[in-house]
Parts: C-alpha cells; sequence; structure tokens
C-alpha cells in the first residue's frame, strides 16, 4: 500500500504519534496507526519531521568564492560590491557551476532542498545567468532552484542593464529582480521599482528587489514597492528583500507604512545573519542592529522569511548552507523568544518562504511531496536552540542524504557514559 512509512514523527504544528504514509513522491497518508511497511520504515521515535527548509534569499553566482581575488578587508557592503566587481571579469562559467553544485551538496545535506538566488545580470557576458540555469536543470531532482534577474549595479545606473536584464528573463530566469538604493538618487530608485514591476506584470513573473538595504532613515523603496504592486494588481506575487533601512526609520512614518505593505501583500525577507554583520557600520555606540521590523511585520500579517544572503563569498566569511543557523540568528536580534515567536522563527525558513516562491506541492499534507527532513529534535523550538542534526533527508520519497545524531560519548568518574543535548523535562 506505501512505498514507505514513517512512524511516531512529530510535526511542526505539535501533533505527536504521526506516521506519514509515501506512495511513489507523495505524501499519501498522514495519521497515526498506519499499517506496517516492513523493511521500508523509518522510525522517527518520537523525533520532529518537517518538510524541507527553504532559503527565499541567496546569490549563489558568488557562493563560495572567498578569498578571490583577495579577502574583504573591512567587512562591509560597499567593499564586498567593489570586492564582486574585481571578481567579475575572472569567472568562468565553469568555476560558478562547480561551486554552485558544491553549494546545492551542502544545502541537500542540511535539509535545505529550495532556494531562491539572485543572479547578477550586469556582465554583458551573462556567464552567471547561463551558468546557473545550467545548475538549476542539474539540481532539479533533488533542488528546486529558482532564479532573480538581479542587477546588482543598478537597473538604470549600470549601462546596458535594462538589456541585459530583459535577456536573462528570456534564457529562462524567473522573478525579476532590483537595487533601488544603488540608483543615482532617490528619484531614480523610485523610477527603476516602477519600470520592474511593470515588466513583470507585463510578463506575468514574480518580483523579488533588494530593497533599502542601507541605514538611511529616509530610504523609501519599500513605499514604492508596495505602492506599485497595489496599483497593479500585484498582490502576493511581490517581495521586498533587506529592507533595513526600516530598523532606523522614524516610528511614526513606520505606522504608516508597515499597514501599507500588508494592504499591498508584498512580502518581506530578512537575512540576520548578513544584516548583523553588515548594517550599523558608520554607527559608533549603541550600534544599530539593522534587521528590519520582523515581528512588527509579522503582527501586521506580513509573510516574513529569514534568507541565508551569503555562503563564503565577498560579504560574508561564515555559513554552512544551514537554515537553522540563520533563525537562530534572527531569533536572537529580533528578541523572538516567546513561545510563539520562536516557532514562528521556524516557520521563516520552511513554510513561510515557500509560500513566496509559490513552490509546488510543499507541504505535510496527503497530495504534498514526500520532500521531508527528519531532524534530532523534539519539537522547531529545539530544532533552532540545537541547529539539530539532520538524520534524514528525503527527497520524492527517497533517501538523499542522512547522517547520525548529536549524542556524544563522555568519560567523566561517575557520570553518564554520553550526553545528549535533548531537554528531557527534568
Ligand atoms: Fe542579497
Amino acid at each position: 500500500m506505501f512505498d514507505l512509512v514513517i512512524r511516531n514523527a512529530t510535526l511542526p504544528d505539535g501533533r505527536a504519534g504521526v506516521d506519514i504514509g509515501i506512495s511513489g513522491e507523495k505524501i499519501v497518508a498522514v495519521e497515526p496507526g498506519l499499517p506496517d511497511a516492513g523493511e521500508a520504515t523509518i522510525q522517527a521515535r518520537g523525533l520532529l519531521v518537517s518538510p524541507p527548509f527553504v532559503d527565499a534569499h541567496f546569490h549563489m553566482d558568488a557562493t563560495l568564492s572567498l578569498g578571490l581575488p583577495r579577502l574583504n578587508r573591512s567587512g562591509t557592503l560597499l567593499e564586498g560590491i567593489q570586492l564582486w566587481g574585481e571578481l567579475k571579469p575572472h569567472l568562468t562559467q565553469e568555476a560558478i557551476m562547480a561551486r554552485a553544485l558544491r553549494y546545492c551538496d551542502w544545502a541537500v545535506a542540511r535539509g535545505l532542498l529550495a532556494i531562491r538566488s539572485h543572479v547578477d545580470i550586469c556582465d554583458p557576458r551573462l556567464l552567471a545567468v547561463d551558468a546557473l540555469l545550467e545548475v538549476k536543470k542539474r539540481v532539479k531532482p533533488y533542488l528546486d532552484l529558482q532564479l532573480v534577474a538581479f542587477p546588482q549595479d543598478g537597473y538604470l545606473r549600470s549601462a546596458g542593464a535594462i538589456e541585459l536584464l530583459k535577456t536573462a528573463l528570456d534564457r529562462g530566469v524567473d522573478v525579476v529582480g532590483g537595487i533601488p538604493h544603488f540608483e543615482r538618487t532617490m528619484a531614480d530608485g523610485a523610477a527603476s521599482v516602477r519600470a520592474l514591476c511593470e515588466l513583470a506584470a507585463e510578463r506575468g513573473l514574480l518580483v523579488d528587489m533588494h530593497c533599502d538595504e542601507t541605514d538611511d532613515p529616509m530610504s523609501r523603496h519599500i513605499e514604492t514597492l508596495a505602492a506599485e504592486t497595489h496599483r497593479l494588481g500585484m498582490q502576493g506575487r511581490v517581495t521586498g528583500s533587506h529592507l533595513t533601512s526600516m530598523h532606523s526609520m522614524d516610528n511614526y512614518y513606520v505606522s504608516k507604512l508597515i499597514p501599507q505593505i500588508a494592504e499591498s501583500g508584498v512580502a518581506a525577507i530578512a537575512n540576520p545573519l548578513i544584516n548583523i554583520t553588515i548594517q550599523g557600520r558608520h554607527d559608533t555606540y549603541p550600534k544599530r542592529r539593522g534587521m528590519t521590523r520582523v515581528p512588527e511585520l509579522m503582527a501586521a500579517g506580513v509573510s516574513v522569511a529569514f534568507g541565508h544572503d551569503c555562503v563564503m563569498d565577498p560579504w560574508y566569511s561564515m555559513g554552512s548552507g544551514d537554515m537553522l543557523d540563520v533563525a537562530t540568528m534572527a531569533l536572537h536580534v529580533g528578541q523572538m523568544t516567546g513561545v510563539e515567536a520562536m516557532r514562528a522563527c521556524f516557520q521563516s525558513v520552511t513554510e513561510t518562504p515557500a509560500r513566496i516562491l509559490h513552490l509546488d506541492g510543499y507541504g505535510l499534507n496527503p497530495g504534498c511531496y514526500a520532500d521531508l527532513v527528519l531532524l534530532d529534535a523534539a519539537d522547531p523550538i529545539e530544532a533552532i536552540r540545537l541547529k539539530a542534526a539532520r538524520l534524514k533527508v528525503l527527497r520524492r520519497g527517497k533517501v538523499v542524504a542522512e547522517g547520525p545524531g548529536g549524542t556524544m560519548a563522555l568519560h567523566l568518574p561517575g557520570r553518564p557514559q554520553d550526553v545528549s543535548f535533548h531537554h528531557t523535562g527534568g
């Protein structure tokens, strides 16, 4: 009846003692007491089974290029952009593909099976575009890679970017990107938002813009993005990424802005690891955290996801494709320590980004794809606390990665012989 049964799972919504029946590529039953599947059984032993992690914001064309051609000495965003500019002429399609494929291996091992990656289109050769379109094809059996046409050097500011962005979309890039705060003036930024939203509306595409990634409290591009989304009837299809200026904005203005974002159905993506390291660099003390107003956006009903943004590239030297690392940082920086807030942090690296990406067949209901992660944790909060080991990762009903749990041998007089970091309730 089933090709595979996962027995005695705890689900992210709190249901415990549940069996998951899988037939072919799909989940067909989620209930207690499913019939025995003999050898085709995975014992979850009460541990958490979640749909896979989803990274809503990444740069796969730059990943794992750390140190090429040199390290970022200041650690700032602008030196990172400059460094990327130095690297660009030396990029080859083969090297981009090799690094991206290696990162996708890491991702799968971390239970991260869907990534929205921006790809820089400000290169007349469109090398990275072609490389990542090929990677997208190759990883499709095990990872959903969605690409955003991203004009890193400015849509209006960089010569040829308008045509290059169209060409990238023609070649199969999925989503329209932008970077209004990097245009020459606030007015140019607003004009770029308008033009790019119109282009997406014409072509029936989603939008995801780097928006207000500054500490400038007067940066207003998210307001334009929300207004254009409303004007063009694109509710639920548009995302503002970073939105770090909202951290520094005047509270009265934000009290007008957040309801406007909610009304327009624009989603928000915070990138806590990179925001905490890159924002506030011109501050002495106190230093601003620079993450957007996550709890307040969530409270207003805005879909908020957390992205990794960078792993070992000109902007960020850390990371390993672990979305629980991302959720941990978001939880701390956003002071999201209430029980519901901690659960929301888990949703922001699973269900919410899946919705923002318009992923097909994502979730734990019968009919969804059997894409699942068995975590060495009792629940989503423990998963974040432990950055829990991924014991099994399933894609379309097949195990694609597996690893050991977190128990360690202990050699202490009068103490147990091993130690695990689970909370036993005592
Ligand atoms: Fe980014």
